[in-house]
């Protein structure tokens, strides 16, 4: 992204309007790690306009001189640090001069009115609220938010509520969420975040799908046989143990980040890429969705191995924990294109590999013309989308050998973003916060969308309150039920490598 900080962008799209950002959960992991570093990034990239601002909103005592102090250290430490999500070789200082300029600090209590007095005091004009913080504070900031006159729309001004996941833990719980955000605001006043939909290589499935004439029109049950959606981790959970005790890989990463794959993967084709549109394929796929039986999922904990602990020993964590860190699942799908299609999905943390992939696979030719070893040595062609940390497409297809008789041989081709193009990589929060601030939620959860997400796993949820997590070893690819529920239709998850 070639740095140009004078208010136009380099690849001719128009900054953002001006507006306040108001960060609550300003001392929070997440906006140190992604969301400065994505303003950073727009800021460089003319995506911002010179009437931006942020208040960082938190409970412990800082000063807007400190807040700087310590987000600048922690830029500068990115630079050093090759695990950071934020990946560069030095911060180009009028960049960050920029960015840095515009940064308040606000001590408050979310729960005390106060703090919603001194945020009327100094807003003006639009304003994005981003909820960076944990979910029990979601209903409470966004009610004393409208209680103090602060969602109300001006003529020309926006007012808008950007809010994390988890969205509700259960049905029922996300329809209470949403009930509270309506008696709060419009519908339209709320951006329901998933940070997937943010990455580059999750929002081109749409163009790989919808501007090639090669993809869609082989895109349906008459020659897909199934496709896997894989999102591995080698992390395990970390510090985060006391929250991931209460989550569980289901809802951690099933019905919000594997369902976008999913939904960008399976959805018909919207009639405009608008948000109207998207969401509203996106709502009828999940719709579509035969709620997931326990036979038709698979769940599991990582044991110690890789010289490090069982999830059972990780800090905040039960010793007889039944948390589920990994979750297999197929999914069945009522609609004309995918009826008879099973997509299978796998997550899990302290894998082989950390590799997020989309992988479509291919009917075998209808027509019989490779015979006896030939048609034995015949493998299904592949459609591999590689969405990270490895980023491009490849394709598994059968050429003929060389040499004499007609024998087929798989192989492949590929294309890797970073041969073709040069932009850095953002953090993939850019591309969100750029959104709300124009107001396209065309990359954001509908509260529909969310329900839908949340009915399909409902049986899930309830079957696996009870019984055991089956254990796989640290650095496997799963426990071995994940490869019983796929091996029972035929089939084989793919090795968890690029
Ligand atoms: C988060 C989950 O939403 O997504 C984490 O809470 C998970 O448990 C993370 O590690 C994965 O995101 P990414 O972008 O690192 O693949």
């Amino acid at each position: 992204m070639p740095i140009t900080v004078d208010g136009r962008s380099a690849s001719g799209t128009a900054p953002a309007p001006a507006a306040t950002l108001v960060i609550f959960g300003a001392g929070g992991d997440l906006t140190r790690r992604l969301l400065v570093p994505s303003l950073y990034n727009l800021a460089g990239s003319g995506l911002l306009d010179p009437g931006f601002a942020v208040i960082g909103v938190d409970h412990s005592m800082s000063s807007t001189e400190r807040w700087r102090r310590d987000l600048g250290a922690a830029m500068q430490s990115f630079t050093r640090d090759p695990a950071a999500e934020f990946h560069a070789e030095r911060i180009d200082a009028r960049a960050w001069r920029w960015v840095e300029q515009r940064l308040d600090y606000l001590q408050g209590d979310f729960e005390s009115p106060a703090l919603y007095e001194g945020l009327e005091r100094r807003l003006k004009g639009s304003v994005l609220f981003y909820l960076a913080t944990g979910e029990r504070f979601f209903a409470g900031i966004v009610e004393r938010l409208a209680a103090a006159g602060l969602l109300q729309e001006q003529e020309g001004a926006f007012r808008r509520v950007v809010i994390e996941k988890p969205f509700g833990h259960d049905l029922a719980s996300s329809r209470a969420l949403n009930r509270q955000l309506l008696a709060a605001g419009r519908d339209g006043q709320f951006f329901r975040i998933d940070h997937f939909l943010g990455k580059d290589t999750v929002q081109s499935i749409l163009a790989l799908r919808f501007a090639n004439r090669l993809y869609e029109s082989v895109w349906s049950r008459r020659h897909i046989d199934h496709v896997q959606i894989t999102a591995a981790e080698t992390v395990g959970v970390e510090a985060r143990g006391r929250f991931y005790e209460g989550t569980g890989a289901l809802r951690d990463m099933v019905p919000n980040h594997l369902f976008q794959l999913f939904c960008m993967t399976a959805m018909e084709p919207p009639a405009t890429f608008d948000a109207a549109s998207v969401r509203k394929e996106k709502e009828n796929l999940l719709k579509a969705l035969r709620p997931v039986q326990p036979e038709k999922a698979v769940r599991g904990q990582y044991g110690a191995g890789m010289g490090k602990p069982a999830y059972r020993q990780e800090k905040g964590v039960a010793a007889t924990s039944r948390t589920e860190t990994f979750a297999a699942l197929e999914l069945e799908i009522d609609n004309p294109r995918w009826a008879g299609v099973p997509f299978f999905l796998r997550t899990g943390k302290r894998l082989a590999a950390r590799h997020t992939e989309i992988t479509v696979c291919f009917k075998l030719p209808e027509a019989k013309l490779f015979r006896g070893a030939a048609g034995q040595a015949l493998q299904p062609d592949r459609l591999r989308l590689l969405l990270d940390p490895v980023r491009g497409v490849r394709t598994d297809f059968a050429v003929k050998r060389p040499g004499p008789g007609m024998r087929p041989g798989t192989v492949a081709t590929g294309f890797d973003y970073d041969d073709f193009f040069h932009e850095p990589a953002n953090v993939g929060y850019e591309t969100l916060i750029y959104d709300a601030l124009v107001g396209d939620a065309a990359l954001f959860q509908s509260a529909g969308g969310i329900e839908a997400g949340w009915a399909a796993v409902e049986p899930l949820l309830q079957a696996w309150s009870d019984g055991e997590p089956e254990i796989y070893p640290a650095g496997s690819a799963g426990p071995a039920g994940a490869d019983r529920l796929i091996r029972q239709t035929g089939r084989n998850w793919l090795e968890l490598a690029a």
